[in-house]
């Protein structure tokens, strides 16, 4: 195996490591989404084409060889967690109303905002057929439960950009039910799905609940911090729409009061970003997230440390410094 610590910064790696299951979980995505309807199918092509980084299938293949052998439960777990995930851009890049994602038009921008509600709708209807082929309660629990998660962060994310009253209490829960969630079951569903005991299930749910928290925290400092060409989405949006993250919320709730009235207004009006990027700058509110996301990477480590010294716990271990390090 090549040196891990070397590519952190990439998931080539793990790419390396997974090739097979990857592989398998490719095509198995693209069959089952096939229609026979001309316009679904167009939108299944672009979707297959501009595919993101897999962070989550490589979560789950990973937790299954982890405590045993990924199965045929295991695709199509990381099947399910990807259909969500992927019905939850495509409705996210509506309601943040952005135009780029994975280096490409995001589907709202293609296909207009109608057909990317209901596009996300077939996506979300699929992995509800998934989950029910999967005949297990269990499985079916997790999911249900992380799909309402998912609408709930979301829909507190809204709600709280329209009245910027989030702290960092608020902003911590929201973030756990919006990303963290998923990326939860996405550990949980490849231990449970390769014969893993309670134990083992509920140390990876932990560690993908921490994982998760690191991973959209580092999402929201390289808004303020990141490269367009990199990420491949654009960078300054969250502020263009109002939401207020980690790195802000540090910032405004660390300056005096008539500074954080100014920003707010400035916020609130939508005016003046480079003024509110160089404020948060000044407060080291990025630095602040940094340390924050760090810390949760770090528990999410310690969730590994009762597992057998392998090849798949160093990999997911090389996972909580890639979610704290990426820079896409
Ligand atoms: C984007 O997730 C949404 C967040 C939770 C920050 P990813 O960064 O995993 O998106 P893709 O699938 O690689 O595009
Ligand atoms: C994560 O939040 C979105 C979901 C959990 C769907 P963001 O709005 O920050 O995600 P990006 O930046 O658009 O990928
Ligand atoms: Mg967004
Ligand atoms: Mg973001």
């Amino acid at each position: 195996m090549k040196n891990p610590s070397a590519s952190v910064q990439k998931l080539s790696v793990f790419i390396d490591a997974l090739e097979p299951e990857i592989k398998r979980f490719k095509s198995e995505f693209q069959d089952y989404l096939k229609s026979g309807v001309f316009v679904i199918d167009q939108i299944n092509c672009f979707i297959v084409r501009g595919q993101g980084k897999q962070f989550r299938p490589m979560l789950t293949f990973l937790s299954a060889k982890l405590v045993g052998e990924s199965s045929d439960l295991t695709v199509k777990s990381a099947l399910i967690v990807e259909l969500l995930h992927t019905a939850t851009l495509v409705h996210d890049d509506i309601v943040d109303e952005s135009d780029k994602r994975r280096g490409l038009p995001a589907v709202k921008k293609l296909w207009g905002n109608k057909i990317a509600v209901l596009y996300g709708d077939y996506l979300l209807a699929h992995s509800l057929t998934a989950m029910l082929e999967l005949r297990d309660l269990r499985v079916f629990d997790i999911l249900s439960m992380t799909s309402r998660r998912l609408a709930k962060g979301e829909l507190v994310q809204a709600a709280k950009a329209k009245k910027l009253d989030i702290n960092e209490s608020v902003y911590l829960k929201m973030i756990s039910d919006k990303t963290a969630a998923l990326i939860s079951a996405a550990a949980e569903l490849g231990a449970l799905t390769a014969g893993g005991d309670e134990v083992q299930c509920e140390a990876l749910n932990l560690y993908g609940e921490n994982l998760g928290m690191a991973f959209q925290i580092r999402d929201d400092i390289l808004d303020f911090i990141g490269r367009e060409g990199l990420l491949g989405k654009p960078v300054g949006s969250d502020l263009k729409e109002g939401k207020i993250t980690l790195p802000l919320i540090y910032s405004l709730e660390n300056s005096q009061d008539g500074i954080r009235k100014e920003m707010l207004r400035a916020i609130r009006r939508r005016k003046y970003p480079k003024k509110v990027i160089e404020f948060v700058r000044n407060c080291n509110g990025s630095d602040y997230a940094q340390r924050k996301a760090e810390g949760y990477a770090q528990k999410a480590a310690d969730c590994l440390n009762n597992f057998k010294d392998c090849q798949e716990r160093e990999l997911l271990l090389q996972m909580t410094e890639f979610a704290v390090r990426r820079n896409k």
